[in-house]
């Protein structure tokens, strides 16, 4: 049993092989006392506990005064003992008053992991897969109880805390703050790793020493965000990609959320994340209860690689659900780069025949195909079909779709409305906007107010009439603006701080609802780009458009910071056209494709232009991902060389599969050095006993070996895959700039 209560002294151990997360109760109040790498159970750790007078703190109680909160870390701290940090809860009764005293009432132990009501959270498919301790305090002013939930994977190194806030007290109150939890790594010799970036610059890494006072993350954009996803971590600063301790921490949430790490006066170390509170409130009355999103906390102590892997694997086959959550995903072609706004029923079809010619799978519709809308000024809301685009309506599109062997998608935006629409002129009191006040546009749209229940009815039945009336397989969810007037014309003065966090559980019923009704439909998410790339949706979702920055160059990047994080299988990539679209950049079609294929791979372009030559190798491409899709988006990930690293100049990276029978390994050099050294890129994740063959892929039968024999793991490993560049950039020798490689590995 990963968790241990032992009643005599009131600790609890929650453990796995990997880590301990120990607590204890003090005077009737939970304290973390230990969070890292699994130690033995024992009955006591009370000497962890800090009971002396301390200058300037202030004590629990007048009977134990030497206990205090500011000295030990809550579990779940509250306004009113003395904390002086940001505090995890914040409620306050009708006469004003947020003091809490809350104390230990009961706990539970359960197997398995029960659902988080109304929100996305991880899940096991077996009881013995975790186990589940249930911790409730209560404070008898109030009658306000709180259970703190915490599950412990048995076979990850991986802790899920959420919490209940329960009003049993007979008069209403109002939570103002609710977070997930928080988690005390010990002391303050850390960096913190975050994903920061914006709009086609999505989720860099980032990584800078702690420093005393409150830093991390937020948003306040009403969606997670392009600028800084709901993810950080924080390392040890000797902790590279493969050693190191690592704690990795993650809210499955897709709204306004915060991560603050705060490093007190005293060394110590707290994670505190949750809804963001600013601009939140919650009315809770007698009898109501508050669920929080869920936060997970990844411990590892084999670097950033080993946390990433741990929160790939829970990503893609404990939180991603459905039809497709352990499928292949199909090569798709999307037609926004092809034609924006600007198309036929026949300039479709003609792009699809050119793409099924190539052994593509699956053809896209994007933004465009419903009335009114020829450019982004106008059309959201109504979603019905253009007739005048597509005579024969999205049934008669998909039919001769599907008549070229190719399955068909489908781009929707529901969370948006255009002025002008029906929806617009008719339901003016679904769109968030406070009376009197500007209007105030992005991207020509307004947001709807999905906190109003009978918005998210509305949008349930026009979009399954919308789906229903075709042969429709993929739907791309694109959610294209910010939040910054939000008023619910709908919702009374008490609600208006529940908007936000009310909006996204809106957006989470209608994903449930449409993905219940069609479920063998692949979901793809999407915000313009990356602006909602967070584990929330990758419960209904199992894959999203990473980025709009289509440029192999600025991929890597992009790419390389989701994947700290996010599985390849989760990661929307394409190839298109040159020059890109986004920084106007000519890479290879060749580096185009190395780099969308660590991804779910597709194209987003005009099939109808390829040269006689791009046919060939898009067509070899789309034979090398079906032939290798498996392994790359269910295999080991391996991050090798940063283009986060000295002038960014290299990147590399590597699948392993099952058995370390087979791995991909790809190399990227943007520009060409002049006079380079001798190069090798250490492997990672190899048997070091076994031998395995390395061929290049895409160059000449007769030259695709890369050494004239099968080479050991532990060389490959410890030596390093070799990469010299034989010309020393000394003369032109086949490569230049924006070179890129691809091996296979094969064990012998
Ligand atoms: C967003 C998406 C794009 C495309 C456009 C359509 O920007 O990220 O991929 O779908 O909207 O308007």
């Amino acid at each position: 049993m990963p968790i241990s209560v032992h009643e005599a002294t009131g600790t609890f151990h929650l453990y796995n092989n990997d880590l301990s997360y120990i607590f204890a109760l003090v005077e009737g109040y939970p304290f973390q006392l230990y969070y890292g790498a699994r130690v033995p159970d024992e009955e006591d750790f009370s000497y962890l506990v800090t009971e002396c007078w301390m200058p300037s703190s202030v004590g629990a109680s007048a009977e134990c005064e030497l206990v205090s909160f500011e000295h030990l870390s809550g579990e779940y701290p509250f306004v009113g003992a003395d904390d002086m940090r940001p505090p995890a809860l914040d409620v306050r009764t009708a006469s004003g008053c947020n003091v809490l005293n809350l104390v230990y009432r009961g706990h539970t132990v359960e197997r398995g992991k029960p659902a988080l009501e109304g929100l996305p959270a991880t899940y096991v498919e077996d009881p013995s897969e975790a186990d589940t301790l249930t911790l409730t305090l209560a404070d008898d002013v109030t009658g306000l109880a709180v259970d703190l939930v915490y599950t412990v994977f048995a076979h990850e190194p991986v802790i899920a805390r959420s919490a209940r806030i329960r009003n049993t007290g007979t008069a209403a109150l109002t939570v103002e703050t609710a977070l997930s939890g928080t988690f005390c790594p010990g002391d303050d010799r850390f960096e913190l790793v975050e994903l920061a970036g914006s709009w086609s610059r999505e989720r860099h890494e980032v990584r800078t020493p702690l420093r005393p006072g409150a830093q991390g993350v937020y948003s306040l954009r009403g969606h997670s965000s392009h600028q800084f996803n709901p993810f950080l971590a924080l390392v040890r600063p000797e902790t590279t990609e493969e050693t190191g301790e690592a704690y990795g921490f993650s809210l499955v949430y897709s709204g306004n959320h915060r991560m603050l790490v705060d490093v007190d006066a005293y060394g110590t170390t707290r994670v505190a994340a949750g809804i963001n509170p600013e601009g939140f409130s919650w009315p809770l009355a007698p009898g109501e209860a508050f669920q929080t999103p869920e936060v997970l906390g990844v411990y590892s102590a084999g670097g950033l690689g080993a946390m990433s892997r741990a929160l790939h694997r829970v990503f893609r086959s404990r939180l991603s659900r459905g039809a497709w959550r352990d499928r292949l995903r199909p090569i798709l072609i999307n037609n926004w780069e092809a034609t924006y706004f600007d198309f036929t029923e026949d300039k479709l079809v003609e792009v699809a025949r050119a793409a099924a010619d190539l052994g593509i799978e699956l053809f896209v519709l994007d933004d465009g195909w419903f009335t009114n809308r020829n450019d982004d000024t106008a059309g959201l809301g109504d979603w019905e079909v253009d007739y005048a685009k597509l005579p024969h309506g999205l049934g008669g599109l998909a039919e001769r779709i599907n008549g070229l062997g190719m399955d068909f998608g489908l781009w929707i935006e529901p969370e948006m409305v255009s002025p002008g629409t029906r929806m617009w002129v008719e339901h003016p009191e679904w769109v968030l906007h406070a009376p009197g006040q500007p209007l105030r546009p992005s991207r020509h749209q307004y947001v709807l107010d999905l906190s109003n229940p009978a918005v998210v009815d509305y949008l349930t039945d026009r979009l399954s009439a919308v789906i229903g009336s075709a042969n429709i397989s993929y739907i791309k969810w694109d959610m294209n603006r910010s939040f910054a007037d939000v008023f619910s014309q709908t919702a009374g003065a008490e609600r208006q701080g529940s908007v936000r966090h009310a909006f996204i559980l809106g957006v989470y019923e209608l994903y449930r609802r449409l993905g219940e009704r069609f479920p063998q439909i692949l979901f793809e998410s999407c915000a313009g780009g990356g602006g909602r790339f967070d584990p929330g949706m990758l419960f209904y979702a199992p894959q999203a458009w990473t980025s709009d920055d289509t440029d192999a160059v600025e991929r890597l990047r992009i790419q390389w910071g989701t994947s700290l994080a996010y599985p390849l299988s989760s990661m929307g990539s394409h190839v298109s056209a040159v020059p890109n679209h986004q920084v106007f950049r000519q890479t290879p079609l060749k580096m185009r494709a190395d780099v969308a294929y660590f991804g779910t791979f597709g194209y987003e372009l005009d099939a109808t232009a390829f040269t006689a030559e791009e046919r060939e190798a898009v067509r070899a491409q789309v034979v090398f991902m079906k032939r290798y899709r498996g392994l790359i988006q269910f295999g080991e990930f391996y991050r090798l060389r940063s283009p986060f690293a000295g002038r960014g100049n290299e990147c590399a990276w590597m699948v392993v599969g099952e058995g370390a029978r087979e791995a991909i390994v790809a190399y990227y050099r943007v520009l060409q050095e002049v006079n380079a050294g001798r190069r090798q890129v250490r492997l990672a994740g190899l048997d070091p006993e076994a031998r395995y063959t390395v061929r290049e892929q895409g160059v000449p039968e007769g030259e695709a070996a890369l050494y004239r024999r099968s080479v050991s793991g532990a060389e490959l490993m410890r030596i390093g895959l070799n990469l010299t560049d034989e010309s020393c950039g000394q003369n032109f020798s086949g490569r230049g700039d924006f070179i890129s490689r691809i091996f296979v590995l094969e064990r012998v």
